[in-house]
């Protein structure tokens, strides 16, 4: 990540102790919908503006990487208009918004099986990678079709596959290895995992990568997720005792390990 200077960073968070890399469980977008009196899909939409949203002020905050649940391989069994708006909002907000992360510098990037995608969504998705693959202001993951076992079932099937082929000896599986055949290879495990509307488990979402990651939980829905809320999940962020397992005194090397 290059460094910025950064700008509004609330004075009572430490600059020198934000997450590198936040993930969000984008949770209650139904339900604040229909709190409204709107259908399901108003939500969705209002969520897609507050990811946007998020993404800016990580970026303005010096959070290098923000990873997004789009879509679990699960949301297939919500009701098909529920589906195909969710593919077809994707499809819009890239075509729409690719022009403006490239410029400020983002760099997008898919996780998931992509291959069960509609080929014009795929087509954008392809275009949005290879365009800003370049971009190093931030990383911006979006899980579409994404579930932690299967990635880390097709991880293994990809390394059993070099073991059949001779390419690799089984002394040689490693858990860097195995990492380096994850959807997420190349980007630094989350610090910080939150998710909205009190709901407080995984849901499949980065099981790997999530070993060490801080947990926030929060009661607001994913529609009010805003700068405030970030706030309030960056400042418990910043009170917990991150030990890794060490003790106190060995926590810096295996952070700068
Ligand atoms: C969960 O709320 C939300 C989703 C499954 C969809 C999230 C997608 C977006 C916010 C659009 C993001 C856009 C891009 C390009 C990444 P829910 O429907 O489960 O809400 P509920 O629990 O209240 O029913």
């Amino acid at each position: 990540m290059t460094t910025q200077p950064l700008r509004n960073l609330p004075a009572d968070l430490d600059p020198h102790g934000l997450p590198k890399h936040v993930a969000v469980i984008m949770d209650g977008n139904g339900r604040w919908a229909t709190r409204q009196g709107l259908p399901r899909i108003a939500g969705h939409r209002r969520g897609a503006r507050v990811l946007k949203d998020l993404l800016r002020c990580c970026k303005d905050w010096g959070v290098g990487a923000l990873t997004a649940y789009a879509f679990s391989t699960e949301n297939w069994r919500r009701p098909t208009e529920e589906v195909d708006f969710l593919m077809v909002l994707f499809e819009r907000l890239l075509r729409k918004e690719l022009s403006e992360m490239h410029r400020e510098g983002v760099r997008i990037r898919f996780l998931g099986d992509l291959s069960a995608l509609h080929s014009s969504l795929r087509r954008e998705i392809d275009r949005s990678m290879a365009e800003t693959a370049g971009n190093s202001a931030i990383e911006f993951n979006v899980a579409i079709n994404y579930g932690s076992r299967s990635e880390i079932t097709r991880a293994c099937r990809e390394v059993a596959e070099k073991i059949h082929q001779g390419a690799l000896s089984p002394d040689a599986i490693t858990e860097d290895l195995l990492a380096r055949h994850l959807y997420t290879t190349g980007s630094c495990d989350p610090d910080l995992l939150i998710r909205t509307s009190g709901e407080q488990r995984l849901s499949n979402f980065l099981l790997w990568q999530l070993a060490y990651t801080e947990m926030y939980f929060t009661d607001a829905l994913w529609p009010e997720f805003d700068r405030a809320e970030f706030y309030k999940a960056l400042l418990a962020f910043q009170g917990r005792n991150r030990r890794f397992g060490a003790v106190p005194e060995a926590v810096k090397e295996v952070l700068t390990a």
